[in-house]
């Protein structure tokens, strides 16, 4: 099957990109990184891209008066790249809904919560405040609305009494690099599929149904 053309956008140090970028090194990987793009020019991920040989594009957003310029900007570069699916990896520009529904269904996000829960900024912070004692991450497609797009896949991590917004971000992010590989290949690979509010994975032959649990329960406490 062809590899499906990826765009990753970015706006910072990219760190979930050089996971996707890790995972389509292999050949048998369903999706090939294209492009990477940046509306921040400085955005340390651009170089990481670049020094890996990728075609990356910096968009610097102010310098175009209002979204829609921007967008088109960004759209003519992905068409000329010949993208057909975008992964947002830290990208924190909104994209007005025109954009959403062009991209929907091939257009991915990872956000550092388990969804529905702690849609926004400042996930860690408030997810700590509110004493929860699991968290996670989760990679869903994008909607109009912010982080509420159907939830392709997600993985949990424990949130230990010793923790701070630091050491809590540190094992989400862990947890974040493995899972966006695993869910750009179900959708590259055509084995997710939105069906309504959720998605629908066709069984491949390796998957079990275990909870991803990140790091295991029983080694929490070493981290203490
Ligand atoms: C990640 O935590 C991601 O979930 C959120 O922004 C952060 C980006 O980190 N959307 P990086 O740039 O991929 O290192």
């Amino acid at each position: 099957m062809a590899r499906r053309k990826t765009a990753i956008l970015i706006s910072g140090r990219g760190s979930n990109m050089t996971a996707l970028l890790d995972a389509a090194e292999s050949p048998d990987y369903p999706a090939d990184i294209v492009l990477v793009v940046s509306n921040r020019p400085n955005a340390a991920g651009l170089t990481a891209a670049t020094e890996r040989g990728i075609a990356t594009l910096a968009i610097d957003h102010a310098s175009y008066d209002g979204r829609e310029a921007f967008e088109e900007e960004l759209d003519a570069a992905l068409k000329k790249a010949g993208v057909d699916l975008i992964c947002l990896a830290g990208f924190m520009r909104l994209l007005t809904d025109s954009f959403v529904k062009r991209w929907q269904d091939r257009l991915i996000n990872i956000h550092p919560s388990l969804l529905p829960a702690f849609k926004g900024m400042d996930t860690h912070a408030r997810v700590l405040a509110a004493g929860v004692k699991i968290t996670g991450c989760s990679v869903h497609y994008v909607r109009e609305e912010m982080d509420s797009g159907p939830i392709i896949a997600q993985a949990a991590v424990p949130v230990l009494d010793s923790d701070d917004e630091e050491s809590l971000s540190a094992r989400v992010l862990e947890a974040e690099h493995r899972l966006y590989p695993m869910a750009l290949a179900l959708v590259a690979s055509g084995r997710a599929r939105a069906v309504g509010g959720r998605v629908v994975i066709e069984k491949g032959p390796k998957d079990g149904f275990a909870p991803l649990i990140s790091p295991p329960l029983e080694t929490a406490d070493d981290q203490a």
